[in-house]
This record gives C-alpha cells, structure tokens and sequence, in this order.
C-alpha cells in the first residue's frame, strides 16, 4: 500500500517537503532540551515509595522472622523478602534467591557463571567454539548487551504479536546445540509492549533443545506493571514446565526496580530445584552478601502481593495518561499517512515505533538536532544493527507530561519530513 508522500506528484512533495522543514525550523529556534532516551520512572513514581524511607530508623527491629538483617549471614534473602518473592512469580519460596538490587545483574551474573563455569556439569561456554543466544527483535538492547560482552553470538529471532516467532525458535533452540539461551521479556516485553500468548509459553515449556545447557532467561520484569485494571494474564511458565513435563529449562527474573526505586530495589531469581542450587553455590562465591537492609523496608513497605497492587495502581495513575497521550499524538499526526506503525500496549514502559525502512537512523539524529533525545536507532537489535533500520522506542514515562507532548509533536514532524524526502531521494534515484 502506498504511503501519502508516495501518492504526490513531484510537486506536491517538493510542497509538502518545504512546509515540513520550515516546522522543524520553527522547532529548532525554540532551543528545546527533552529526553526520553530510556524507560526510567518519572520523580512522581519514585515519590510514591518515599515512605518506605522512614520505615527503618535507629529504633527499628532489624530482625525479620528472626534472620538479622543487620550482619553477615542469609544469602538466599530475608524468609519474607523471598517468600514475596515467589508470592509474585508464583512459585516455591524454596527455589527463590533474593538478591541485589538489579535483576539485570543476577541475568548477567548467571550468564557469566554458564560461561566460565558450565551449567549442569556440561563444560563451561567458553569451551564450547561458538556460543548462541537468541535474542527476540526488537528487544532490550541490555539483554543483547550482557550476551555480546562475553562474545556470544546474538541471533535475532523475529517478534510476532503474541510473542517469539516459536517455529523459528523451536528450529534453532532443537537443531543447533550450540544455541545455549533466549532472552525473553514475556509481560509487556521492552519495546513492543506485547504479552506472549498462552501458546507462545507453552511451546516454550515444551521445548526439547539440543544443547542440555540450554536455559530460558525468562525476565519478568514488568510482572505486575499493568496500566488498566484489567492486565494481560500470562501463564506461569514453572506451571506450563510442570504440565510439559520439563524441568531444568527456565531462570525467571524480576525486580521491584519499577515498583519502588531503580538502582535500589530487590531483585530475584527462580529456577528449577536443581538450577537454582546451582546457581546458590555459584552466588556464595559471587554475591555472599544480599542487600538485607533494603529488604527488611521492602516488605515492610509492600508485606503482600495486594500490597503491591494496590501500590502499582497508584503507579498506573501516573503513567496511563503519558501512554494514551503517546497513541493520541501518534494517531492524529500520522494515522493516516500509511507511513508509520506502533504498538499500543496495555502495561511495561515503552511502545515501539516503526517508520519507513531505512529512516529510523535519521529520524532520531534530526530529533537530536531539534533538540529531544531518543534510545539510539537499532538499540532495539542485537548489535545496534535493525536491519530495516525502522525501529525506534518510544520511552514516554519519565518526561512530564507537557514535555512528552511537546517531544511527540517534534517526532511526528520529523517522521513526516523523512519519510517525505525518502519518497523524493527513491524518485530521484
Ligand atoms: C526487560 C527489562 N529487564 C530488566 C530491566 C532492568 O531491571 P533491574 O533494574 O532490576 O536490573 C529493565 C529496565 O529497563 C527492562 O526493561
């Protein structure tokens, strides 16, 4: 189907061109300075767990059921902390290792242990020639970062709605042993905001892979980040394990990064019995001291998992409007044009974008130029490298809402002119 600008004449493109850029003129006088490079919370989020700081003072109880919080000592986690914890996930408080502040450290972490140590007496990775990982694109630029800091080879697999392109996975993850893992985001995943699908999971508990130190990096980080009351529902994978008859397939990951404070908060990690005492003898060597402090005022803080609802709803309201505002401005400024396309997801922290092949480079350097700051084009690939170079992620949570308006009328002034002149520059061969 063809595009608006493809269905001018020569003219009338060279009209609507020269408007186009006379906007972005106009943008540029105006010296603006925004940023929404990265899903970070906006300082109205942030504010809400302030309160968790004046849970602990001098005077406080530093014990929880009994384990100090205040000394060495309890690597796995606080009793409570982890049977929060496995409350969320939805699975045994036993398998649960609560610990730092980053899930994207225990991710990294447990790459790094498969690498130079092996994973299930198998030889570590780094013996193993050429290692794999697929890596679901558009995705996580850190995911695909942690994978290529240790030389392991990023495969992209393509993003369906519902979902990873599960034949293409199943082909590579069952024929080629030397694919060791994915990386998966399966609620509201970064960017595209997509929950997989009930299928989508259970084909990924069925998966019978070549490679017996094959591991599902299951990164649940938007767990309970729903915009609406009513959140997509996705199915526990250790359940979809259990009803396969698998085991020893999936780390799951997650964090309260974006429920109380990023950089701050506690993150956690569950795996089948004999995984995750893998990964616990691993962790006394590389982690032996969990934050216990922050722990103790976070589940002092959120005790339950209502707790946590109730507290994520007040989140919600925050962001529900910065998210309607993004499909807002996207329709009425290019809704018609047949040049772009994004997602409308219903909870998480990004939507993503595409645009015209071939423009999505140019379109955040112009938006760079006119002075508002996007994620990097292709960091939504492994490598930096969109093939299409289309992709762009749209991060609306942490500008104020005015600002984010303000970005997004650039941005679709600047898709406009690019996708316009592209038009012009196939034309003009
Ligand atoms: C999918 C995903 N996983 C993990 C993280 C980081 O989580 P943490 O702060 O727990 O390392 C992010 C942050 O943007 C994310 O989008």
């Amino acid at each position: 189907m063809s595009n608006v600008y493809e269905l001018m004449t020569d003219a009338e493109l060279d009209e609507a061109i020269r408007q186009l850029e006379g906007q972005a003129d106009e943008i540029r006088a105006r010296g603006l300075s925004l940023d929404m490079a990265r899903g970070k919370p906006s300082v109205d989020q942030t504010n809400l767990s302030r309160p968790m700081l004046d849970l602990l003072t001098s005077e406080s109880d530093l014990t929880d059921e009994g384990a100090p919080a205040d000394n060495y000592g309890i690597p796995d986690g606080l009793p409570s902390a982890r049977r929060l914890a496995a409350e969320l996930l939805g699975v045994d408080a036993a398998n649960v290792l609560v610990n730092g502040s980053s899930s994207l450290n225990l991710m990294h972490d447990a790459v790094s242990n498969a690498y130079t140590h092996g994973i299930a007496g198998n030889a570590p990775w780094c013996q193993q020639g050429e290692v794999k990982f697929l890596c679901p694109s558009p995705g996580y630029d850190r995911h695909f970062g942690v994978t290529a800091h240790y030389g392991i080879t990023n495969v992209p697999v393509a993003m369906t709605p519902d979902g990873p392109d599960m034949d293409e996975v199943q082909r590579l993850v069952e024929g080629d042993p030397q694919v060791k893992g994915i990386w998966c985001v399966p609620k509201y995943a970064n960017p595209t905001g997509i929950s997989y699908s009930d299928e989508t999971v259970r084909r990924f508990a069925a998966l019978k892979p070549a490679a017996p130190d094959f591991r599902i990096f299951w990164d649940n980080a938007y767990i309970v980040h729903d915009l609406y009351d009513e959140g997509d529902k996705l199915l526990n994978i250790f359940d979809a394990l259990a009803e396969a008859g698998n085991d020893n397939l999936v780390y799951e990951f997650a964090s309260t990064a974006k429920i109380t404070f990023p950089s701050s908060g506690m993150a956690f990690v569950t795996a089948s019995p004999a995984d995750i005492k893998e990964l616990r003898s691993a962790f006394a060597v590389m982690r032996v001291s969990p934050e216990k402090l922050t722990q103790l005022m976070h589940v002092r803080f959120l005790p339950s998992v209502e707790a946590i609802h109730a507290h994520m709803a007040k989140h919600a309201a925050i962001l529900r409007p910065r998210f309607e505002l993004v499909q807002e401005k996207l329709a009425s400024g290019l809704g018609d044009t047949g040049i772009a396309s994004w997602t409308n997801p219903r909870g998480g922290y990004f939507v993503s974008f595409d645009g015209p092949e071939g423009s999505a480079k140019r379109t955040v350097a112009l938006m760079k130029e006119l002075g508002v700051t996007l994620t990097g084009a292709g960091a939504t690939w492994p490598y930096g490298d969109d093939p299409h170079d289309s992709n762009i992620r749209i991060a609306p949570t942490y500008p104020s809402l005015e600002q984010l308006g303000d970005a997004l009328d650039v941005f679709v002034v600047v898709v406009r002119l690019i996708a316009a002149k592209l038009v012009r520059e196939a034309r003009q061969g």
